[in-house]
């Protein structure tokens, strides 16, 4: 889509207001949202404090008891209609997110099919929410039914303005459970396009809200609410678990999905050129910032040149520009400090002696552009620790099996993880050794609505997508009956 057509497109979609109940709410002071792209401010949205925060939860309290009683089945309609919606407006949508997250259209418009496989899969689950029968000991029968938690805080990260939405959402409502949903102020966009849509399809006032503004501030009053029952995170590690904190004293139910330093590890009797195809595919989804991006690749030290080589050749063919360029395929990086970070991480990498096979530099472009690089070899440790969140992919040798496995589990960090072989038993001696919630076989990439999402240790708890998915909306109930 060419670039004035894309904008329009985006533009269109953009309301620059936030959702309370339905309903638009606006204020004096107002957060500036840009396109990472130039820098330049693409439109405004509502800085909310703390009383439009407890309208939403109050909405979002008011409108449970309706809608967590309300047919699964006419909740399931519901949200194959927002589907249609989606798919009706996806170039919209795709072109509203490359605006303000600055990730090329095309994946903008994949983006926007992989959130919307979330609704699609979730209207099923809402006609699966089947319970059991079962004999007591004590002669009694007791029935099992699966009922909505109650409303729902939602935090939502940048880097997927649509499908971290929909990942909790999409189970959500389909259990019965209602949503206050805060966006990242710098994609806020989005998030009130896919709540207008939701209205549009006929979604009861109330059920959803969303709120713009200053993210501690919002982000306080939703955890400390007794009236929310739960909250469902994704972001930074370090932002989870004070979240987390702030839900303890009202035993808030939570899912956090978080930080990962995600390794991938390519033995020597791999598809090198797959292994290399991808890294590539894996690691440059929206321009390195992922959370199950590779993070940090190694290879076996027979073919370790070979590999890095290879992979550096292809990295320096990748196509980087602005959202609407045809062709591109890495844009530029959210914020500033986004480029500092890749810059620091690429210093630290060169003082340990790594070496730049390619990029290593801004890119010509200026601003938040930043060749896509690959480096051979220097100190791992960093990347253990610390995700680089951009387009650099340090790749390090290694000798044995367990001295890689040792290396890729010792982070605090336990998201996604990679192996190549051609070896079955070798993979599945690593898929379950590995310290993370998800391993991928010869592929870059492991995400889709079907597969349960999440990750162990310091990068979370719960799983979101999947048949698991719906459960982090749901409590157990058991009703007793003493029958004749
Ligand atoms: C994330 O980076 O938070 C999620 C990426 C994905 O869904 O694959």
């Amino acid at each position: 889509m060419p670039d004035a057509k894309g904008r329009a497109a985006g533009l269109d979609l953009m309301r620059q207001h936030a959702l309370i109940a339905g309903e638009p709410v606006t204020s004096e002071t107002r957060i500036a949202v840009d396109d990472p792209a130039t820098g330049q401010i693409i439109g405004h949205v509502p800085d909310l404090g703390a009383a439009d925060t407890e309208r939403a939860i109050q909405a979002a309290h008011d409108a449970f008891p309706a809608w967590s009683r309300s047919d699964p089945h006419k909740r399931a309609a519901f949200l194959r209609d927002w589907a249609r919606l989606i798919d009706d407006n996806a170039e919209g949508l795709g072109a509203l997110m490359a605006l303000e997250n600055g990730k090329p259209f095309e994946e903008a418009r994949g983006e926007v099919a992989y959130a919307n496989s979330f609704i699609k899969w979730f209207a099923g689950e809402a006609e699966r929410l089947i319970g059991e029968t079962q004999d007591s000991p004590l002669g009694h029968v007791i029935l099992t039914f699966r009922e909505a938690v109650g409303p729902c805080a939602f935090i939502t990260p940048w880097n997927f303005p649509a499908a971290m939405l929909t990942r909790k959402l999409g189970p959500a409502l389909a259990a019965g459970c209602t949503a206050v949903v805060k966006p990242a102020s710098q994609t806020p966009f989005t998030a009130i396009a896919l709540a207008e849509l939701a209205y549009q399809a006929g979604l009861p006032k109330g059920v959803l809200s969303v709120v713009t503004g200053d993210a501690a501030t919002i982000g306080g009053v939703l955890t400390a609410s007794p009236l929310i029952r739960k909250l469902s995170f994704t972001g930074s590690t370090p932002v989870g678990r004070l979240l987390a904190e702030q839900c303890a004293p009202t035993l808030k139910r939570v899912s956090m999905e978080l930080g990962g330093a995600a390794p991938l590890i390519v033995f020597a009797d791999a598809d090198l050129d797959l292994a290399v195809a991808e890294t590539i595919r894996g690691k440059f989804r929206n321009s390195g910032q992922t959370c199950v991006c590779p993070n940090r690749v190694y290879v076996e030290r027979s073919v370790a040149d070979a590999y890095a080589r290879k992979l550096a050749e292809a990295v320096a063919q990748i196509p980087v520009g602005g959202a609407f360029e045809p062709g591109v395929k890495v844009g530029p990086l959210i914020e500033d400090k986004a480029v500092r970070k890749v810059q620091d991480h690429l210093a630290l990498t060169r003082a340990a002696g790594g070496e730049v096979l390619t990029g290593g530099e801004p890119h010509a472009l200026g601003g938040r552009f930043f060749q896509p690089t690959v480096t051979l070899g220097g100190d791992d440790a960093l990347f253990r620790r610390e995700e680089t969140f951009g387009p650099l992919i340090p790749v390090f040798a290694f000798d044995s099996e367990d001295e890689v496995l040792d290396k890729a589990n010792d982070s605090e960090f336990g998201l996604a993880s990679y192996v190549f072989t051609r070896d079955l038993d070798r993979a599945m001696h690593i898929g379950r050794r590995i310290e993370a919630g998800m391993c991928g076989v010869n592929t870059g990439i492991i995400s889709t609505a079907v597969a349960p999402f999440g990750g162990v240790k310091q990068s979370g708890y719960g799983r979101e997508g999947s048949i698991h998915g719906i459960d982090e909306y749901v409590d157990i109930k058991q009703v007793t009956l003493a029958l004749r």
